[in-house]
């Protein structure tokens, strides 16, 4: 065959032609074979011969002789392919034409095909579209490659690159031609390849072999194979309580691995509790879980369920979903109170329970610690107890009368951020104890009430304060038994037990008495009962309501009470003394003397306060004998009240001239009275002198220097004129001490003092005399004015008046 393809083949025929037997596409000028010795002419001849090569009915030549040499040439490229196309034999014929003679001789050329032509398929891509669901074995049949060589040089067989899928089938069609089939080995899966590639390759038996190649696109076509996937078989998430409606609490998503509509995921609730349907709802579009009620950790703190993913065709798969909820700091603590004691007494101890409080928080964890406080100035604390209680208990002595009511407030906060608090006040009242004795709104109290007042006034009232509640605060007022002078005090005064008003019982008599002290208890009604006193001086004061009662000389006037005066008393001397007394005290004690009528006006004059007569003038002997005054004591009250006297004076020196005075007296019986009257002074004198005497000497055994009340008095026997006991400062004042007390006279021959009342020991110092008996004493202090009118000095002294 190799050899045929290559080199002209001469074929003798029987009717002496000649065939050539020629592999196509010579190049031109080749030669084929030498037509005048295979015919067996002579070369040389040929020329002369006018030989020719005839082709029948045909344009085209192809071949040509070299006339010269006999040659049978190329002239043309052969293309059998052209020249034939598929048919088997190709051959071309011609005639050679000699003439002289005319000869003729057939020539065939036999063409022998050359696998010039390599296998072509009708396009460059085949394009498959393959479902692929696709069973195994199925098959998809390939159009023939095309080659236009014949025979062996046609397309002989074909392969298929290596693939996972596919195989070829090859089988000889009824024409002959090599078909080739896809056979499906393995399924196809479009969400694993979407498409394959595959080269098919056609190949011819020519040698040399030549080939042909396609493509082969299999697009794989989508069913709905695959069910949507979710991302995570399980979702959990946190989510905040009280989370907004309308917050997305997870989106889950599921893929589909399918396209198109097969591919297409909707969402919807799988199984799912009543609550949380509720409280969430899910976008079937997205898969976004959204909120759409109130979220409260406390009601549920955990949900569960899950979500159905479906594509069209109803393919679907599950997940859960489990949504945590975390505590937001959402409830305040709740306070409540579990039990009090109200009210409670005033004097609980520190420390004593008065109340139990419980506190609650709803939430969880920090959310749910409590801190409990209470407000700083109560004198109350709270004590952890057991778990969430707290005791309330007092931290110092309460006092009902400082602050009768508290308001407690308990205040509760969590340790949530923010924290919450709540608070809660109790109203807490503290019953009074009757601890508080009434109390008097002074130290002491002091009535002045002057002297004859009116039965039943009302003198002084006395106010005592409980600050106790109710009856342990009532105050009532007694008076506590006591004497005055040896009469019950309650004889004297009153006391109205509600109000505190002393009222007096009866009129008082300065000259009685000058003051009293009294006792009044103020007592509550508590139980047991609380009391206090005070003291209630009483003083009286005075009113000039006695008149002024004259001593010396007496009222009823005798000649005992004749007053001797020498004929030789020179101006200035001492003739005789008016003494006075006025019981009433101060001012209206104060007498002043004054003559109102006098037989010689201008003789006697007599001092204003000291009661003295003096000659004012010497005496003479023109002067008569008998001299009468009539003198008015006067005291200095208000308005004042007066008495008057008469003073007989005699100017003689001679006692013989008395017998005349019984003229000068108006009835001689009166002697008689007159001499008891001098036994009586003269007895109850000596007995006072011995008195003083006694008193003298145990002064001057007790101290060396006594203080001697009746100084002037012990001058007394030893001067005819003794020295004025006015008169013993020098200053013609009355001493103080005497203002009141004594009473001296020195104008009395017959007597040489007189007391108007007894004195005892007891009266001499008033700061001893105070501690005896102080019920026997008036004290007040007595100012005496100078009235000699030189200076109008003033002194001052303590006078204790007693009488017995
Ligand atoms: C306690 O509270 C009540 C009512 O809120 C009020 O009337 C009272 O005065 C308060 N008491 C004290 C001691 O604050
Ligand atoms: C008075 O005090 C007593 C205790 O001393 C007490 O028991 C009583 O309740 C008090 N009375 C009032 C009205 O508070
Ligand atoms: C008066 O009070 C004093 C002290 O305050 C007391 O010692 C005295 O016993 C009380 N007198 C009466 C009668 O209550």
């Amino acid at each position: 065959m190799f050899w045929l393809a290559l080199f002209p083949l001469l074929l003798r025929g029987s009717y002496g032609d000649v065939t050539y037997s020629i592999p196509e596409e010579m190049k031109r000028g080749s030669v084929i074979g030498n037509i005048a010795k295979d015919l067996g002419l002579d070369a040389k001849g040929l020329l002369s011969r006018k030989a020719r090569l005839d082709v029948d009915g045909r344009s085209k030549r192809y071949c040509d002789i070299n006339l010269n040499t006999g040659e049978l040439i190329v002239a043309e490229v052969i293309d059998r392919e052209r020249l034939c196309g598929r048919r088997l034999t190709c051959a071309l014929k011609y005639e050679i034409i000699l003439e002289n003679p005319l000869e003729s001789h057939n020539i065939l050329l036999q063409i022998q095909d050359v696998n010039d032509n390599p296998p072509k398929f009708g396009e460059d891509v085949v394009k498959f579209e393959i479902q692929e669901s696709a069973v195994k074995g199925a098959r998809f049949s390939l159009n023939q490659a095309h080659d236009a060589d014949i025979g062996l040089n046609a397309v002989q067989s074909y392969t298929l690159q290596r693939n996972d899928h596919f195989n070829l089938a090859v089988h000889t069609n009824p024409a002959g031609g090599k078909q080739s089939e896809l056979v499906l080995e393995k399924e196809l899966d479009r969400e694993v390849e979407q498409e394959v590639t595959l080269l098919l390759t056609a190949v011819d038996g020519g040698t040399p072999q030549r080939s042909g190649t396609v493509v082969i696109h299999v697009t794989v076509l989508d069913a709905n194979d695959n069910k949507p996937v979710f991302r995570q078989n399980v979702y959990k998430v946190n989510l905040p309580e009280n989370s907004p409606i309308g917050s997305v609490v997870i989106a889950v998503s599921a893929t589909d691995a399918d396209e198109g509509v097969n591919g297409e995921v909707t969402y919807g609730f799988g199984h799912i509790s009543d609550d949380a349907t509720q409280l969430f709802s899910l976008n079937p579009k997205t898969g976004e879980v959204i909120v759409k009620g109130d979220i409260d950790f406390e009601t549920e703190s955990f949900h569960e369920f899950s979500i159905q993913a479906k594509d069209s065709s109803g393919l679907n798969s599950f997940a859960n979903i489990k949504v945590d909820i975390t505590d937001e700091n959402d409830n305040a603590p709740t306070i409540s109170l579990k039990s009090l004691t109200n009210p409670i007494p005033e004097n609980v101890l520190p420390g004593t329970e008065v109340g139990i409080i419980n506190v609650q928080d709803e939430d969880s964890g920090v959310n749910k610690q409590v801190r409990c406080s209470i407000q700083q100035n109560v004198p109350f604390k709270l004590n952890p107890s057991i778990k969430n209680y707290y005791s309330l208990v007092t931290t110092s002595e309460l006092d009902r009368e400082l602050i009768s009511d508290y308001n407690i407030t308990i205040t509760a906060t969590d340790e949530g951020s923010p924290p919450l608090s709540s608070s809660k006040t109790i109203h807490l009242s503290v019953s009074d104890v009757n601890d508080n004795p009434p109390v008097f709104e002074e130290q002491s109290y002091s009535a002045y009430v002057s002297e004859n007042n009116k039965p039943g006034s009302s003198i002084c009232s006395v106010t005592a304060r409980d600050p106790d509640w109710r009856q342990n605060g009532t105050v009532v007022y007694s008076l506590v038994p006591s004497e005055v002078n040896g009469v019950p005090v309650s004889s004297y005064v009153s006391i109205n037990g509600d109000t505190g008003v002393i009222h007096a019982l009866r009129a008082f008599d300065y000259e009685q008495f000058r003051s009293f002290k009294v006792q009044v208890v103020a007592r509550d009604n508590g139980s047991p009962p609380l009391s206090s006193n005070v003291t209630v001086s009483v003083f009286v004061a005075d009113e000039n309501d006695n008149s002024p009662q004259i001593l010396y000389p007496a009222p009823a006037g005798n000649s005992l009470m004749t007053e001797m005066v020498p004929k030789a008393a020179l101006a200035g001397s001492l003739v005789s003394k008016v003494i006075a007394v006025d019981a009433d005290s101060g001012q209206n004690a104060w007498l002043s003397y004054q003559i109102v009528k006098s037989t010689d006006p201008g003789l006697f004059t007599i001092g204003l306060h000291s009661g003295e007569i003096r000659a004012q003038r010497d005496i003479s002997d023109s002067d008569g004998m008998k001299q009468n005054l009539v003198i008015s004591v006067k005291d200095n009250g208000q308005p004042s009240m007066s008495t008057t006297c008469a003073v007989y004076l005699l100017i003689s020196d001679n006692l013989a001239e008395v017998p005349e005075l019984k003229d000068m007296s108006y009835e001689g019986k009166d002697s008689k009275l007159t001499s008891y009257l001098i036994i009586a002074l003269v007895s109850v004198s000596t007995f006072f002198l011995t008195f003083i005497i006694l008193i003298l000497a145990v002064r001057f055994c007790r101290r060396r220097k006594p203080r001697l009340l009746f100084d002037g008095a012990v001058a007394i026997p030893s001067a005819y004129f003794p020295p004025n006991y006015a008169e013993v400062d020098g200053t013609g004042t009355l001493r103080s001490s005497y203002n009141y007390d004594a009473y001296l006279t020195t104008g009395s021959r017959t007597s040489d003092f007189k007391f108007v009342r007894s004195y005892n020991d007891n009266t001499l110092p008033a700061e001893m005399t105070l501690k005896k008996s102080p019920d026997h004493f008036l004290e007040g202090s007595i100012t005496t004015l100078n009235t000699a009118g030189e200076s109008n000095e003033s002194s001052e002294c303590n006078v204790a008046l007693y009488w017995p």
